[in-house]
């Protein structure tokens, strides 16, 4: 029988809903958007390289300590800390990330809205006919300028974020994850079919997939860690929460590797829709695209309209995808609002509705710079509002995140204590001695030598 608490916390429906639920925080704009602006920042497939490994060793290692946290106290990344070490600072890790959280849901927010806003567009016929990269970057730039536009989908993105966590986990999150992300999934291959199929592929694939190792710096490693960390929804107690929502039947580890893998399968799949498509429309070399193309915040949204102009019903495969990528958005957002509300909730017995309220109205003050940044107030466009925000709180506090939650888990919980929360649900962990290795030694050693190279490098 469930406990009371259980009962009233909510449990997802089985091991598949959960699967669906947590890959529903991790897939989204993380893979499609981010992902490939990384990759074309950071010298394409050496990035492509440095993030599987660090999906492999790094971010599977971070998701199962985080979900047997989580499933082992039955509650958030603070609650977790203080129910396993009453009385010591780890809880501060749990506070790191609940900001950490409400700055990421500030900006991803706005991205979303980009999503909301290119849907409408979609909608109204604006891609339709042969579309150039030239023509779609030219819309992109319009519409993020255009500051009543960005804010009202802003607006629009938490407002249903809200609405959706203050109706609870059961009926909120796992409703909606289940049906789409399927769909999504199949929409995804349709198109990079298509990507893969342009005249002049060949070129943006093989800057995509064939590694240049000269190219590879510790930098490169840095976004390729952080990547992982962002896109697995690592670092800051989102997994936490979720693990806490598992049941003791189901098998953590094969969950934990389920969302990793369709979540990189995700990403790798955007870039080579994107790509291809980059490379075709603008008949670059991959020199000229490290010499002379800038890639823009916008890379993504100037990609679609082009691959969906080129596509036989390119009207309704635009529509599906702007839709799909939007609910992939918002299924994020809502594992981003869930930490500090179930914080709230959990640990100061606040109503659910009215933590969900505030942190939504201060996610949005916190947004209004970001939504700016793009063209739309000359001084934060300049100062890259939205890129450093990102920086912080999508690449070093989450990176930090990870490194003190493996070594709350290995020094101060201690991995047999873990192993014995692993064990209930799973037969057999035959990873156990490299994840053992992983968590106490790979994972915070490495994450760290990498933070203290960035910080003295940007610093000095
Ligand atoms: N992983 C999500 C994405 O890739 C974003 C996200 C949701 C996230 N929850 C998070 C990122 C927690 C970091 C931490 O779109």
């Amino acid at each position: 029988m469930e406990t009371p608490d259980i009962l009233e916390r909510g449990n997802w429906g089985s091991k598949i809903a959960f699967i669906f639920a947590a890959s529903g925080s991790a897939i989204g704009l993380g893979s499609i958007w981010r992902f490939p602006i990384m990759v074309g920042l950071n010298g394409g497939a050496i990035f492509v390289f440095c993030y599987i490994l660090s999906v492999f060793f790094i971010g599977f290692t971070v998701m199962l300590a985080e979900l047997t946290i989580g499933r082992h106290s039955q509650k958030n990344l603070v609650g977790a800390m203080k129910f396993i070490k009453p009385g010591t600072p780890w809880k501060g890790v749990g506070f790191m990330g609940i900001i950490t959280g409400i700055c990421i849901l500030s900006y991803y927010s706005v991205v979303a809205g980009w999503a909301a806003g290119y849907l409408y567009k979609t909608i109204k016929g604006a891609f339709m006919g042969e579309f150039t990269w030239e023509a779609s970057d030219a819309v992109f730039k319009k519409f993020a300028a255009d500051p009543m536009a960005v804010l009202i989908f802003l607006f629009l993105i938490l407002v249903i974020t809200t609405f959706v966590i203050s109706k609870g986990v059961k009926i909120g999150i796992e409703r909606w994850s289940k049906i789409l992300m399927p769909v999504l999934f199949i929409l995804i291959i349709i198109l990079s079919l298509r990507a893969v199929t342009l005249p002049g592929s060949g070129t943006g694939l093989s800057f995509y997939l064939k590694p240049d190792f000269s190219g590879f710096n510790l930098n490169v490693l840095f976004f390729a860690v952080g990547q992982a960390f962002f896109s697995l929804s690592l670092g800051m107690g989102t997994m936490t929460v979720y693990g806490s929502y598992i049941t003791k039947k189901d098998n953590l580890i094969s969950s934990a590797g389920w969302v990793c893998f369709s979540t990189t399968l995700v990403a790798l799949l955007a870039g080579i829709i994107i790509f291809p498509t980059l490379f075709h429309s603008l008949q670059l070399t991959p020199e000229q695209f490290k010499q002379d193309f800038e890639v823009s915040t916008g890379l993504m949204f100037q990609a679609f309209p082009v691959i969906i102009s080129k596509m036989p019903g390119g009207y309704i495969f635009g529509i599906m995808f702007f839709s799909l990528l939007l609910i992939a958005a918002l299924t994020s957002t809502i594992s981003m609002l869930e930490v500090p509300t179930s914080y709230l909730v959990d640990e100061k017995k606040w109503k659910r509705k009215n933590a969900a309220i505030l942190i939504g109205i201060i996610a949005f003050v916190l947004g209004i710079p970001s939504a700016l940044s793009n063209g739309g107030v000359k001084f934060l466009t300049k100062l890259n509002f939205m890129t450093i925000m990102d920086l912080i709180f999508g690449n070093i506090t989450l990176a930090l995140g990870g490194v003190l939650i493996s070594l709350f888990l290995a020094y101060s919980w201690k991995v047999r204590n873990s192993l014995n929360e692993i064990s209930i649900g799973s037969k057999r962990f035959k990873l156990k001695s490299l994840w053992t290795f992983n968590i106490k030694y790979l994972a915070p050693v490495v994450v760290t030598l990498i933070l203290i190279f960035i910080i003295i490098k940007n610093i000095i």
